[in-house]
């Protein structure tokens, strides 16, 4: 008899035991740094109030909305917001520094929002695997990060329908060989386009209309 009551009860209290220590294996679950990132970030898009998935008491990897973890090392490589008609432009939605702590993304698509200002954060020339980067249509303002010339890996680069000024950073092209999309159009962009460019060897797409470009 004794031993039919003691058998669940250490169960029982061996149930917690068993949770701390297995579950962090079994599953991706969200690594801190991407965890602090991600809401750094939709912190700094407060105002827009989207995001209510991202709870912080969630695994990032299975709960959170337009988040997607590579399932071998549970770290976030992908991170894609809705779409919101309208263009909008209000300073108080910006850019967060901090999505440059994102060290194993490869695809960020933040198109389409027609909320985010202010600059391009020179952050986002950390995320050393980034693939695709999709800013276009939004209200960001000031330079192209010279920075994001070190994203070698980089495939696609929509930047297009914002308000970003200044001249191209002739070292945003030097290496990256991968680059087939480039798209730089409807901004304030201003003054000759860099000769580098010619060192996009993959390029099939290149749209720069509608800025201040000029050639000589
Ligand atoms: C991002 O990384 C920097 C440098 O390591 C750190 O100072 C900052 O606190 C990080 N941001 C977040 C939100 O964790
Ligand atoms: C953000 O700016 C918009 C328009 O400029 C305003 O309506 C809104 O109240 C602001 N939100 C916050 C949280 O400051």
């Amino acid at each position: 008899m004794e031993i039919h009551i003691q058998t669940p009860l250490s169960l029982i209290l061996l149930l917690p035991f068993f949770f701390f220590t297995f579950l962090p294996l079994s599953s991706q679950a969200c690594h801190q740094v991407d965890r602090d990132a991600l809401l750094d970030f939709k912190h700094s898009i407060n105002p827009l109030n989207l995001l209510q998935s991202w709870i912080p008491s969630t695994d990032c990897c299975s709960t959170w909305d337009g988040i997607a973890c590579d399932p071998s090392s549970g770290r976030v490589v992908q991170v894609s917001l809705p779409v919101l008609s309208d263009k909008v432009c209000s300073m108080n939605v910006t850019l967060s520094p901090s999505l440059g702590n994102l060290s194993f993304l490869q695809f960020l698509d933040l198109s389409d929002l027609n909320r985010l200002s202010g600059p391009i954060p020179p952050e986002l020339g950390k995320l050393s695997r980034l693939s695709y980067l999709y800013l276009s249509n939004n209200c960001l303002s000031g330079e192209i990060p010279v920075s994001l010339g070190r994203l070698t890996r980089l495939k696609i680069l929509h930047l297009s329908w914002n308000l970003l000024s200044g001249s191209v950073p002739s070292a945003l092209f030097h290496s990256m060989p991968l680059l087939y999309d480039l798209d730089l159009s409807y901004n304030n962009l201003f003054g000759v386009i860099p000769s580098s460019i010619g060192k996009l060897i993959s390029l099939i797409n290149l749209e720069l209309q509608s800025n201040r470009f000029y050639f000589c």
